[in-house]
């Protein structure tokens, strides 16, 4: 197994220039080491546990993950590959992850904090939720569930909640029941909501009147409107919408309550007050949520996550690589609307029974000390965040680490690659050279992490996620499914070769596509019922370097990854084309200092209309109301004509290659190649204007810019 032993740091990377349809040029970082006090304490120090995970003990060796949980009955078959590629992890094994998240506990830890909130305002106590209270309140609201809104076993729920407490309960209340939840990300819009109620065919909606974000109270009940609205277009009725209120007793929101459709959960609750719902005992492949993700096309993809086998993979991975004690507190600034706050702030840290905190807000208001006076006053050890959340800390408040007194043993990074300058702030402002650093990588359709450093064995190495984790056999292809060597320089197409616990079961109505997305590719036969057959396509590109240790270098397919969140470019172009005078339109990544990449629309408008600012300010709200203000473009430019090949299709690398400022590659075989002169010089002196020129590009950023726009 080369990937989990290290060799010494690769020189022969650096500088090599390979052949490959990919070249990656990149400087091999240096190592950084544990202390030996994080390694004393670690709850895996012994090199031994590679052999427990090596290839020739899978899948039995996932046994020690599932073995972290509480069953009601133990599984009889560790892995069924009969249906492939939908796997079944644990058959015969029976569970409850509300029962496993909160009853386990009581025992010994009833009056320990489960979660601790802190809102955004300040000047707001924070709560501290006892994993008694979480029991009660877990209860009460599976009794709303159940008897108040008539959900069973199977049946879906859509919330539509910001980072308050009362989403992990709800989240747990409907563990307890088998009821499936789908969180939609409080900043998604209304429109987006609907999409996703009605793709899940959700007849329950949960959401809050109101929140705060940035100092402004959020008027959120409004989005409930148009989520409704938006579901009735695709034919889903939903029967009740249950608000929750930021401030009992006030209600925040403009938007009038709907007779007979519309409950405040505080009008509702008294009459369950006390009430105790079993947990069901779940099949260990029951489904347990779905997370909807982007994809190439522009319906959204609802990853399917099972009960035993996310559970137990989230509950690992976080011991092990998270070193999660129940003693520890631990604090995810992610939001619980993506999949790392579904595994790594609700699911995987009470299931160990730590203390988790919850912030409302955004990072740095109302100064970029903010995080600091949390982890100072509440004592937080653990500390995970996103490279966006990084750079803008770095950005505005550099020193300010220094003037609290925290001390983290653990920090983890996730969901786009770090710059290594970032990365060496991070360890040395916010880590204070004492914490060990993980950079994590995976995806909302995996479940829990793939790649990353085991932290008191693996030294670190800035820029590089670090090794596979435990269980998991990576293989880099290049498009004819030769296999890219570690050390060659050459980057290809990261895949999975096995199955593991954590890996979504289909995507949710779609299993063509599922299977056609994700196994397709370089699946090597589709009549074999060998796991070893079919290879799960990441939909990154990747390298690998000599000491095994992985860089992730972004997307292949159609999605931008704007501040660590998935945006399809066919979302954002059919939202575009909502607008009534546009014809065609393009979405396209631009590198941006802050967010890693932002977006650029590119639209022409309908014969006789000529380009107006009011124009382009009606893309930009057409993309707020139906994705969200996340996916609000940088620029909208409008041109006379896209660029395109002979078949008329949009050549996206192109325009890409303009906003970014890079080399737009041969465009000689283009239907009209005069206008990409027209388009560049209309494009970067508006950009040098306003002063929005790029720094060079990386050689991998321009790598990325020429190949986007090729998975169509
Ligand atoms: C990217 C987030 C580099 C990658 C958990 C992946 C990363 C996508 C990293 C998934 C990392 C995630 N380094 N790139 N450590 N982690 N990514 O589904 O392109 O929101 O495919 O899941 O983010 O994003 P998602």
């Amino acid at each position: 197994m080369a990937e989990q032993h290290l060799t010494e740091s690769s020189a022969s990377d650096s500088g090599q220039v390979s052949e490959s349809q990919i070249a990656v040029h990149w400087r091999e970082e240096g190592y950084y080491f544990p202390s030996a006090r994080f390694i004393g304490q670690a709850n895996a120090s012994d090199p031994g546990i590679f052999d427990r995970f090596s290839e020739e003990r899978f899948p039995e060796c996932f046994k020690e993950y599932a073995d972290l949980l509480s069953w009601d009955a133990y599984w009889h078959t560790t892995l069924d590959t009969s249906n492939p590629p939908f796997w079944k992890w644990f058959v015969g094994g029976r569970l409850n992850a509300s029962y496993n998240c909160v009853d386990r506990h009581l025992e010994h830890s009833r009056n320990k904090a489960a979660i601790i909130w802190v809102p955004e305002p300040e000047e707001e106590s924070t709560q501290a939720i006892t994993y008694q209270e979480l029991y009660r309140r877990v209860n009460e609201f599976a009794a709303v569930l159940r008897d108040f809104c008539g959900l069973k076993t199977g049946d879906r729920v859509t919330f539509h909640m910001p980072m308050i407490p009362e989403l992990p309960v709800a989240m747990l209340a409907c563990a307890r029941l088998g009821v499936i939840h789908s969180e939609v990300f409080g900043g998604f819009s209304g429109a987006a909501c609907g999409d996703r109620i009605a793709d899940s065919g959700s007849r329950i909606l949960v959401t809050v009147d109101g929140y705060y974000r940035n100092g402004d109270l959020i008027d959120h009940k409004v989005k409930a409107d148009e989520a409704l609205e938006a579901a009735a277009k695709f034919g889903q009725e939903v029967d009740k919408v249950l608000v929750f209120k930021r401030h009992p007793g006030q209600y925040a929101s403009q938007t009038p309550m709907v007779e007979g459709r519309d409950f405040f959960v505080d009008d509702i609750i008294g009459d369950y007050r006390n009430k105790i719902v079993e947990p069901i005992s779940m099949p260990a492949e029951a489904p347990l949520f779905l997370m909807y993700t982007s994809g190439t096309t522009g319906r959204p993809k609802g990853c399917q996550h099972s009960t035993g086998g996310y559970l137990s993979y989230v509950t690992g991975t976080a011991k092990y690589y998270q070193d999660i004690h129940p003693e520890d507190t631990y604090w995810c600034a992610a939001d619980i609307g993506w999949i790392t706050g579904h595994s790594y702030i609700v699911y995987g840290p009470l299931s160990l029974g730590t203390t988790t905190v919850m912030y409302e807000g955004v990072p740095t208001y109302p100064d970029p000390g903010r995080p600091w006076r949390i982890a100072e006053r509440l004592g937080v050890n653990i500390f995970h965040t996103a490279p966006t959340t990084i750079r803008m800390l770095r950005k505005l408040g550099p020193d300010e680490p220094a003037k609290y007194n925290y001390h983290f043993k653990h920090m983890t990074t996730v969901g786009e690659p770090i710059e290594p300058e970032v990365w060496r702030w991070y360890h040395e402002a916010v880590g204070k050279g004492e914490a060990v650093i993980v950079d994590t990588w995976w995806q909302t359709e995996n479940g829990g992490f793939l790649g990353s450093t085991l932290p008191a064995v693996h030294p670190m190495k800035p820029g590089s996620c670090g090794p596979s984790v435990l269980g998991i056999f990576p293989v880099i292809y290049d498009e004819e499914r030769k296999e890219v060597p570690a050390g060659s320089g050459r980057a290809g197409n990261i895949c999975i070769r096995n199955p593991w616990p954590g890996i979504f079961q289909t995507i949710w109505g779609q299993p063509e596509r599922f299977v056609q997305t994700y196994y397709e590719k370089y699946c090597a036969d589709k009549d074999s019922k060998d796991w070893r057959d079919w290879p799960y396509l990441a939909g990154d590109g990747a390298l690998q370097a000599a000491d095994g240790y992985y860089r992730i270098l972004g997307r292949i397919d159609d999605v931008i990854n704007v501040a660590g969140h998935r945006l399809g470019t066919k979302e954002l172009e059919s939202a575009a084309l909502t607008v009534n005078e546009i014809s065609e339109a393009a979405a396209v990544p631009v590198i941006d200092e802050l967010r890693g990449r932002a977006v650029e629309m590119y639209v022409s408008l309908k014969p006789g209309l000529s380009p107006s600012e009011d124009i382009q300010q009606k893309v930009v709200e057409a993309i707020d109301r139906e994705i969200g203000k996340i996916a609000r473009p940088k620029s909208v430019w409008i041109v006379a004509d896209m660029p395109k090949t002979r078949s008329g299709k949009i050549m996206r690398r192109v325009i890409a290659g303009i906003s970014n400022f890079a080399d737009v590659g041969d465009v000689t075989t283009l239907a009209n190649p005069e206008i990409v002169e027209d388009i560049r010089h209309y494009v970067q002196s508006e950009k040098v204007q306003r002063g929005e020129e790029p720094r060079p590009l990386t050689p991998e950023e321009e790598e990325e810019i020429k190949a986007f726009g090729k998975a169509e």
